[in-house]
């Protein structure tokens, strides 16, 4: 496949950074096509710790072309922090033009939405949410705008005017223009050079034959249409949303593959209708590191749940399937894998549209035999031991998808390719 999506098939931290970081190795391009730096994984390199919230996954390689699509919403401060740490490093970056611009109004509102909810997403934070909801009403800032000195000045003027009647309404400080005006051209400033029509390079690129890689963040239950609705971002992590995140046609999109956790887990609010309780969910965290990379807050653990992957299939378009942190599970005598739902009386295997449905779904499990073996060594399909075997060849044959990669650890040796795919 010459282009190729990373998607995760759950509610995000499926470990696509590290799915990503590993195809990054061969391609030609990296493109980032949603979200913003509510998403974050960390790559090692040589021994230093890089975290990553905005930039895609192949900045490390200096020959990578890292593109920051006109899907995105882009906090330059925080964007600026990331490339900081890159100092010293030969880096190739490209920002769209179309992208829209994270502003201190936006994480302000954010934070103050949260305080008021009585049922609350449980957001990053980051004013994800705001600055989307300004693209859509149309008084969002565009990267293109921000560089343009007297086009920012006009749109921010006017902006602030809106946004400090909304804060005197719930009783908040006003807004600074000129602390923002001055901030915000020197972030301009700095970021001007990278700012280009992207989806123009990439079409490029793809008639050039050069290999595209989406890089997808968040997660297919995180997703604004197909998501467990309002619990989900602001955006599509979808394979479906990358022609209009990127600015590229559909059809010149190969495949999609979906990353999964060899279980499931979940940070926020919202139902997780295989959630664990009990000692096994401790054990997975803990063996896991189920503590997220942006806000530190320990995440929720449960059994995989295969009604979300096929969802995620149905939904958004999967090829194949990279099934992430497989050695966490060693050591478990029976693993469950859900199948299905019990929703009113009736056995259901899809994820209903209603939250309060989703909300009251009881898993249907199958049990599998677990397998004690540590499996980090492994560096090959063959020699995973065979309830290891047999654990993907169940997912595969329950979602009609091939296991295509798989990983026992988070060193690059430790991804496993069983069938070529890019
Ligand atoms: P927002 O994207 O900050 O608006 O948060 C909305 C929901 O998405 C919350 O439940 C967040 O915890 C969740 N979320 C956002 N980004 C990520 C991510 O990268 N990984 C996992 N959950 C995320």
């Amino acid at each position: 496949m010459q282009t190729l999506v990373v998607v995760g098939t759950q509610w995000g931290d499926e470990g696509k950074g590290k799915i990503t970081d590993f195809l990054a190795q061969r391609s030609d391009l990296v493109v980032r096509y949603q979200g913003g730096n509510n998403a974050g994984h960390t790559i090692v390199l040589e021994g230093i710790k890089y975290a990553l919230h905005t930039i895609p996954s192949g900045i490390l390689s200096e020959n990578i072309m890292n593109v920051l699509a006109n899907g995105m919403v882009i906090n330059p401060k925080g964007l600026l922090n990331e490339l900081k740490k890159l100092e010293g490093r030969k880096y190739h970056m490209r920002i769209s033009d179309r992208a829209h611009v994270i502003m201190p109004y936006h994480m302000a509102f954010d934070a103050i939405r949260e305080s008021k909810l009585k049922d609350k997403i449980g957001t990053t934070k980051k004013g994800i949410g705001p600055a989307y909801t300004d693209k859509a009403e149309r008084s969002g800032i565009r990267m293109g705008e921000l560089i343009n000195p007297i086009l920012f000045k006009e749109k921010l003027t006017e902006i602030l005017e809106h946004k400090d009647s909304l804060a005197k309404l719930y009783g908040e400080p006003l807004f600074d223009f000129d602390d923002i005006y001055h901030t915000y051209s020197d972030y301009a400033n700095q970021l001007r050079p990278f700012v280009c029509n992207t989806s123009k390079l990439i079409n490029e690129a793809i008639e050039q034959k050069k290999k595209v890689l989406f890089e997808g963040a968040q997660g297919t239950l995180l997703c604004l249409d197909h998501g467990t609705y309002p619990f989900v971002t602001s955006s599509s992590p979808t394979a479906a949303s990358v022609p209009l995140n990127t600015g590229v046609a559909p059809w010149l999109i190969y495949g999609a593959i979906g990353v999964t956790k060899a279980y499931t887990t979940r940070v926020g609010e919202g139902p997780l209708p295989t959630e664990l309780f009990d000692e096994k969910a401790h054990y997975i965290r803990e063996k896991g590191h189920e503590y997220g990379t942006t806000t530190g807050r320990a995440r929720r653990v449960g059994w995989l749940d295969l009604v979300l992957i096929k969802h995620a299939k149905r939904s958004g378009g999967l090829s194949g399937l990279a099934v992430t942190l497989l050695d966490v599970l060693s050591g478990l005598d029976e693993l469950q894998v859900c199948v299905g739902y019990m929703l009113n009386g009736n056995l259901i295997d899809e994820v209903p549209g209603l939250i309060e449905d989703f909300k009251a779904c009881k898993p249907v499990y199958r049990a599998l035999k677990g397998w004690q073996a540590d499996i980090t060594q492994v560096t090959a399909y063959e020699q995973l031991p065979d309830e290891t075997k047999a654990y993907l060849s169940f997912i595969e044959t329950e979602t009609g998808l091939p296991v295509d990669i798989f990983s026992v650890g988070p060193d690059r040796k430790q991804t496993i390719i069983v069938n070529e795919i890019f």
